[in-house]
């Protein structure tokens, strides 16, 4: 379950449908994903794309995404931190960036156009879609890992274009999890 946090109001949102409601008002989609036959996190990337076919064809046909591949990077991924440092700055695509996650975390920076930084922490379960050309930036969490399946439009649209605003260092990669959150301080509704 995602969890999106509004660090200049001090606004949590921890409610699925409010989740999603929030940040489709940004263009972002969310979502949650069962999978229709239950297989490993840690499956072999085949295994993991056969289970999810109906939910990957779906969004296929709904995006125009014509390719899907599982993304995998844990703390003994070699160039781990070369790899993270290019997409923990703000940045744009010409491409959805699309993820299921299957295991591990995700924090999601999102600049909106109004101003606005929205921080959403995705785990398993989660599916995000962020609309080609928005602003953010990307950091794992603590757990340093991260699996997830990945939808492309078209390979070549997934390089990062930089903004150099530098607004991405005035925030905190952290990670706080639905779990650390006491429920009555999570918002429901707006
Ligand atoms: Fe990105």
């Amino acid at each position: 379950m995602a969890l999106v946090r509004i660090p200049e109001t001090r606004r949590t949102i921890g409610d699925k449908q409010a989740i999603a409601e929030y940040l489709a008002s940004f263009g972002i989609e969310y979502e949650q994903w069962m999978p229709r036959n239950s297989v490993a996190a840690d499956a072999p990337a085949a295994r993991i794309l056969e289970a999810y076919e109906k939910e990957i064809e779906e969004l296929k046909a709904r995006g125009g995404y014509v390719t899907a591949d599982v993304i995998d990077v844990n703390a003994s991924t070699p160039g781990l931190d070369a790899m993270l440092a290019r997409f923990s700055r703000e940045h744009w695509h010409e491409e959805d960036e699309v993820r299921f996650i299957i295991q591990g975390h995700g924090l999601f920076h999102i600049h909106s156009q109004n101003g606005q930084v929205i921080a959403i922490e995705v785990e398993a379960g989660d599916l995000i879609r962020v609309p080609r050309g928005t602003w953010h930036w990307f950091d794992l969490c603590s757990d340093r890992q991260i699996r997830a399946i990945r939808l492309f439009q078209d390979m070549a649209g997934w390089t990062p274009y930089y903004t150099d605003s530098g607004i991405a260092q005035k925030f905190q990669p952290v990670c706080f999890g639905v779990s650390y959150i006491p429920q009555h301080n999570l918002e429901a509704g707006q």
